[in-house]
């Protein structure tokens, strides 16, 4: 088990413990957690599981791959607005290594 932590706009946050192998998104759903609306149920056809990863885990890409081609492609469609550390959580699978993982919830995802 990993923990992920959860900041929501106020900066609230919530840690979820989460399987390795799971997707952020699943954990996020499994966890009740407001901020992740996941539509599509990780198909990546609906923008609405956008997180913003905070460092160190933003800007390793030995620890969290970058996005591919089809999620830089859906990131276009986030409702609140994309930034740099901007992903899609259905798209993140948990690793030993992302224990500690902090993301920020967008204000919106509609
Ligand atoms: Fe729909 Fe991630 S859950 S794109």
């Amino acid at each position: 088990m990993i923990t992920i932590h959860f900041i929501e706009p106020g900066g609230r946050s919530t840690p979820v413990k989460s399987k390795v192998g799971k997707s952020l998104m699943e954990a996020a759903v499994a966890a009740g957690i407001d901020g992740i609306a996941a539509d599509c149920g990780g198909l990546l056809t609906c923008a609405t599981c956008h997180v913003h990863v905070l460092e160190p885990f933003c800007s390793d890409p030995a620890t969290l791959p970058p996005p591919d081609g089809e999620e830089l492609g859906m990131l276009a469609f986030t409702a609140s607005p994309r930034l740099a550390n901007s992903r899609l959580s259905c798209q993140i699978t948990l690793t030993p290594d992302l224990d500690g993982l902090r993301v920020e919830l967008p204000a919106t995802q509609y």
